[in-house]
């Protein structure tokens, strides 16, 4: 019998209303507020069609690098149907396979400092950040964290509670313990050092101001790392969406003349295909946290066969020179491409920030952001989204596989919207 709840779904429009009627109501509401009222179909690539098939986008948001090497990687995707061909499932946590020890080696082989040479291998970020978090605890015997107001950590067990954002964070939605202070400035280092107090226990940050895309300056990084060496505080580097190339190099961490004691890799871990995350740590802490311990950390899913085989084969993706050298000179062109709009837009675009394939425009304002958004959108782009810290700013996090000819067409979408817009400007002045 078709009960109400089983009624076709085949269209976005569908689609959305059900999830209006029955499911996440509040998430369908804000992306049709913000125009995005798109169901995925097809995937391939840089690209993106609407399960009508009838609108194609550029992924320029792919999820915060969920998509990092472009949606449905033929090299990921083979290993994948070859590890279930091979007649492997997930395996047994209790059990040790060879597939996790291979991919804890690859990692270890390709760490930004190669004193994190031993991993933890989890379903997801939030996890990762929670597991470090934890790890963090035991290790100084402190239960405080610092992390930076605007970052983005998780939404549940303590990676909730280093995520401290306004807009994105849910510490008082939730009623959470408050476990954590928070640098407000990105960069600030005099704050830093007000902050960074005997009772943290780990400071934990992102190695960009992901709401500006600026990078860290390597004058922040490194004195943040010796404030914390001097304290005993533990330096944590969350590359979950800056790590894997996005950069221009594997990690950004290989950038800074840092000492961190744990990073996180997660999201484009998974090539989008199948949930992997990682915790990189140095030997003592694994040791300890791991080791002194008989059930020290159970996951049934974490670190199982099939998404340490994905994982392993994205790591080789990600760390070829070819991709990185795609990274660093496609970045460069549509930062510059960018840059030369702004010159033409100057009234609406004002400037660009990039690191590597992580490219801001910044905007006059917070509602042109928006408008420019939904205009590119109709033609064609899906942005990441608009910067909710000043400044404003359209944000664009590609596939680290764009090509430059996919970038003008970035370009050109960006400047048919500059162009509409610097009308309105003009005749509302
Ligand atoms: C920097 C960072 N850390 C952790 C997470 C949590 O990752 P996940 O949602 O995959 O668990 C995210 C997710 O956006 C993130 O951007």
């Amino acid at each position: 019998m078709t009960t109400e709840n089983q009624k076709a779904l085949h269209t976005s429009a569908e689609i959305f209303d059900a999830f209006i009627e029955r499911s996440w109501r509040s998430n369908a509401e804000r992306q049709k507020a913000k125009g995005a009222e798109f169901v995925i179909g097809k995937r391939e690539g840089v690209y993106m069609w609407d399960i009508e098939g009838k609108r194609r986008l550029i992924d320029c948001g792919t999820g915060g690098g969920v998509h990092a090497l472009g949606h449905r990687h033929p090299e990921i995707l083979a290993v994948l149907r070859q590890a279930l061909d091979d007649g492997r499932d997930t395996g047994l946590w209790s059990v040790p396979n060879a597939k996790y020890l291979e991919l804890q080696d690859k990692l270890a082989a390709l760490a930004p400092k190669a004193h994190l040479n031993r991993s933890v291998i989890t379903l997801c970020s939030t996890l990762s950040v929670d597991l470090a978090t934890m790890f963090a605890f035991r290790v100084t015997k402190r239960q405080k964290m610092l992390a930076y107001r605007h970052g983005y950590h998780g939404h549940t067990g303590f990676a909730a509670i280093v995520t401290g954002s306004p807009e994105e964070g849910i510490i008082d939605h939730y009623n959470l313990p408050s476990h954590s202070n928070f640098l407000e400035r990105f960069g600030d280092l005099e704050e830093l050092d007000r902050l960074l107090t005997s009772e943290i226990a780990a400071f934990i940050i992102e190695p960009m101001d992901y709401e500006t895309f600026e990078a860290a300056s390597n004058d922040f990084f490194t004195q943040a790392s010796r404030l914390c060496k001097e304290r005993g505080v533990l330096f944590i580097v969350d590359e979950t969406r800056a790590g894997l190339g996005r950069s221009g190099t594997l990690w950004a961490s290989e950038q800074y003349d840092i000492d961190l004691d744990m990073m996180i890799t997660g999201k484009g871990l998974s090539g989008g295909l199948y949930p992997a995350s990682a915790v990189l740590m140095r030997a003592e802490i694994y040791e300890h946290c791991m080791n002194q311990h008989r059930f020290a950390y159970i996951s049934s899913l974490g670190g199982n066969e099939i998404s340490c085989v994905v994982a392993a084969k994205v790591l080789d993706v990600a760390s070829s020179p070819a991709l990185l050298e795609n990274v660093r000179k496609v970045g460069a062109y549509l930062h510059n491409a960018f840059q030369a709009l702004c010159s033409k837009h100057s009234d609406v675009l004002k400037g660009v920030t990039s690191f590597g394939l992580a490219v801001s425009v910044q905007v006059a304002n917070r509602d042109l952001g928006r408008e420019l958004y939904r205009k590119i959108l109709a033609d064609g782009v899906l942005c990441h989204s608009v910067a909710e810290i000043d400044p404003p700013g359209l944000k664009f996090f590609p596939p680290l596989v764009l090509t430059e000819a996919e970038a003008d067409q970035i370009v050109d979408t960006l400047d048919r919207a500059g162009s509409s817009l610097r009308k309105s400007v003009k005749s509302a002045a």
